[in-house]
């Protein structure tokens, strides 16, 4: 623990031994290719393939039609709604599946989807969330009994009255209205699988791009009736999720199907395009933001109504219980007395989605909006955002904490982190040059921007958070070998995070082992433990949890052993964790090491114990991880062309116990990266025919190395009391906590002028025109 250990994944990864599902070739593998709708709102009238089926290749189309014989027509989404797979009456949204292509080679299947020809009867679209709630705004979902209008769903949290009562009373009330824009998590490696369907052995083999692969098992089993045990999910190594790869999407249904009824193997594999017009977005939310104080800037109230875009269905992947995701968090770090919030869903002609982009469902359109208010009224009370948020923070001596919307945060300590980043960032020299440079008019302003976020990371406990019904919590199961070394098979899955190097460092701890003598398995539902997969930051809180109890009960079975191959009683067989041995109480020279034991184990069992050294452990976790930190953003606004250049970029965080600085590091550089891009760059758009603008990366900017400045990264360690190991996760921190950072930054440079909002992206037109508006543009 704690040690800077070089990634043991990395070998195969640098060395081009990476095996990605596309690396994965089958005999007589066939490919497939989605013909998808130019049109976002239209009725299908006929489709014909027999211009596809006549190219040499080309072995199949299929359409809805021939799905519904397989009842595979539909699919549930994870919000509980039914999705067409191939669309069976009414497109909903552009580039929605229309019908499949399946040939014995992908450009064959291209050229075949081409050759499909769709009649449309094109409908009215309506992309917009609050257009799509007007009276006269087309029906979307005409199919669902009851479905009167687009309206999906209203949710509410905290205490509407007692807010209001602090409202009305309160010195000052500020009111901000935001947009987080829609995104697209974007991995490098879009989805993909390859079904293989073995009449054989009645079985159903999927490699796929899964973040999730037993809850992807039991997701196939009960949409295919494939029992379960003949369903086997492999997620090989997978090139980032980012909460793109949790939901189910069309195109594996399809290739299942499709291996299903021809006997051979499917593969597909989606372009970048398809990636970023389909699969799930994230964010979308219209967010109305109130906050209530004393006139000295004590936080008393905050109220929130938001709209939220869900695109054609709902297929938000959260626990089903949190229609908002964790959106109620947005009390934030401080200690505010009354909170209420209210969000109403919406069905519009764009793709669904509202996936947890690298952050633990809707916590980063909470972190965003309450950062964002507390800078609003630092400004209107004309104080230091700094000063502002030390006044309300939750102090340390009060964790854990109930917040106004209930959430129990478990420890934290958030001045200590905001004293260090402020002194990172040496932010009262910035003040005094953000002075100079407004009575010197100069031409490019300076702007210091704070975000002093908590983060809820690690969902379960099972009780109350859930993947379509199955809880979420997480598994460990580690085998001794007899020779010593040993194999930890966990229930999550790496998408590039470093499980491979990090949970074995924690069962080296627990043992005594050496970290390369533990290889860690994982994305293979015939072989690992149940879990419910790796996005919300949860692979350390639930599966680095579980990891560590079985190594104790690994370590409890170890002293039985110890203590028949020591010939002493058990209770006077100790363990240090200095020295990583087994010893006798008061002999320390009497000692034995874990891989002494595993001989004993296999070897020379005692009577009183099975053979073997083996543990398993379903850990539900009591309550989730409060992972917290203190950013600060300095940047130089350009009065001329409305450019912004990064001055200095300070992260300090707090994940409690720290497993391997070097990759929570990493972690954070490549978080803050994607914040950058939120901040700055991205946004999926669309026109009013429904057309995607922004959905190619043409369109859709990345940041790549050019805009990303040098990062500052510090931290602080406050261990989750309930944790085993005594950590919270991290790798969504960045991405949550840095977008308000940087806005903060931007409307700063301005603030003197009266500018109290820019909304993200912050392209230089965009900031151009605020300046011109507060008189600041030359
Ligand atoms: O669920 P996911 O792996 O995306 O997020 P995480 O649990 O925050 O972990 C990201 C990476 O940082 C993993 O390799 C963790 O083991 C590592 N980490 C760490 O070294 N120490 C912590 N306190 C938290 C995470």
């Amino acid at each position: 623990m704690g040690e800077e250990v070089t990634r043991k994944e990395d070998k195969r990864f640098i060395t081009g031994r990476g095996n990605y599902v596309d690396d994965i070739k089958k005999p007589r593998m066939l490919h497939c290719e989605i013909v998808r709708s130019p049109h976002a709102h239209a009725r299908i009238e006929d489709i014909d393939g027999s211009r596809a089926m006549a190219l040499d290749g080309v072995v199949a189309v299929l359409t809805a039609d021939d799905l519904l014989e397989h009842d595979l027509a539909t699919m549930p989404t994870l919000m509980d709604d039914t999705q067409d797979v191939l669309v069976n009456d009414k497109v909903k949204f552009q580039s929605q599946e229309v019908a499949a292509v399946i040939a014995t080679d992908r450009y064959v299947a291209k050229d075949g989807a081409e050759k499909v020809e769709v009649e449309y009867e094109v409908l009215d679209p309506v992309v917009d969330a609050e257009e799509a709630l007007e009276e006269d705004a087309p029906l979307i979902r005409e199919e669902l009994d009851d479905q009167e209008d687009n309206h999906i769903f209203d949710w509410e949290t905290g205490d509407k009255e007692e807010t209001q009562e602090i409202f009305d009373a309160a010195d000052v009330t500020v009111e901000e209205e935001m947009e987080y824009q829609r995104l697209h998590p974007a991995p490098i490696e879009t989805c993909g699988c390859v079904a293989d369907w073995d009449p054989g052995d009645d079985k159903m083999t999927v490699h796929m791009t899964s973040q999730a692969p037993h809850a992807h098992r039991t997701l196939f089993s009960q949409v295919s009736g494939i029992p379960e045990h003949k369903v086997r999910i492999v997620s090989p190594d997978v090139g980032g999720g980012f909460g793109n790869k949790v939901p189910i999407y069309p195109g594996y249904v399809v290739a299942a199907a499709a291996s299903y009824v021809l006997e051979r193997p499917v593969k597909w594999i989606e372009e970048r395009s398809e990636n970023i017009q389909t699969t799930g977005f994230a964010r979308d939310y219209d967010m109305t933001g109130e906050l209530a104080a004393t006139e000295d800037g004590e936080i008393q109230g905050v109220k929130v109504d938001v709209l939220a875009n869900h695109g054609a269905y709902n297929a938000a992947a959260q626990p089903s219980k949190f229609p908002a995701g964790f959106f109620n968090i947005f009390t934030g770090s401080y200690d505010i007395e009354a909170a209420y919030g209210s969000l109403t869903g919406v069905y519009t002609n764009t793709a669904p989605g509202g996936v947890a982009y690298r952050c633990s469902f809707r916590v980063t359109e909470a972190v965003y909006l309450i950062e964002r208010m507390v800078k609003v009224l630092a400004d209107e009370l004309d104080v230091d955002p700094a000063e502002i948020r030390r006044k309300n923070f939750i102090p340390s001596d009060a964790f854990p904490y109930e917040s106004a919307t209930g959430w129990n945060y478990d420890s934290g300590d958030y001045e200590k982190a905001l004293d260090k980043a402020l002194e990172m960032a040496d932010y009262d020299h910035y003040r005094e040059e953000q002075q100079r440079r407004i009575e010197q008019d100069a031409d490019k302003l300076i702007g210091i921007g704070i975000s002093s976020f908590t983060e809820v990371v690690g969902a379960g406990p099972g009780k109350q958070c859930d993947i379509a019904g199955i809880e979420m919590f997480d598994s460990a199961d580690l085998r001794v070998n007899p020779t010593g070394n040993a194999v930890l098979r966990v229930g999550v899955q790496t998408q590039g995070q470093g499980h491979e190097t990090t949970f074995a460092q924690i069962v080296a701890e627990e043992l005594g082992m050496d970290v390369d003598d533990i290889v860690v398995e994982h994305g293979d539902t015939d072989t690992e433990p149940y879990g419910l997969g790796t996005y919300g930051s949860r692979s350390t809180p639930v599966a680095g949890a579980a990891t560590a109890v079985a190594a104790r009960k690994v370590r409890d079975k170890a002293k039985s052993i110890a203590a028949n191959e020591l010939e002493a009683a058990e209770e006077d067989i100790e363990w240090d964790r200095e020295s990583g041995e087994f010893h006798v109480a008061g002999a320390p020279d009497r000692s034995i090491t874990i891989t002494e034991i595993a001989a004993g184990a296999y070897m020379n069992h005692p009577g009183s114990e099975e053979p073997g050294l083996e543990a398993t452990n379903y850990y539900d976790p009591p309550e989730m991880t409060y992972p917290f930190g203190s950013y600060i953003v300095i940047v130089e606004v350009d009065r001329e062309t409305g450019e912004v250049d990064f001055e200095k970029f300070v992260a300090v965080d707090d994940c409690g116990n720290r497993i391997n600085p070097m990759i929570i590091e990493g972690q954070i550089h490549g978080g803050l990266a994607q914040g950058i891009g939120t901040a700055m760059m991205e946004h999926v758009t669309y026109d009013d025919n429904g057309n995607v603008t922004g959905g190619d990366f043409m369109n859709y900017l990345l940041p790549t190395a050019k805009e990303i400045p040098n990062f500052e990264t510090g931290h602080t360690v406050t261990p989750s009391p309930h944790h085993p190991i005594g950590a919270k996760g991290v790798g969504e921190s960045p991405t949550v906590g840095s977008p308000p950072a940087i806005v903060n930054a931007v409307v700063d440079a301005m603030s003197h002028a009266g500018v109290s909002h820019v909304e993200m992206p912050m392209t230089p037109d965009v900031v151009w025109e605020s300046l011109d508006e507060a008189g600041l543009a030359i």
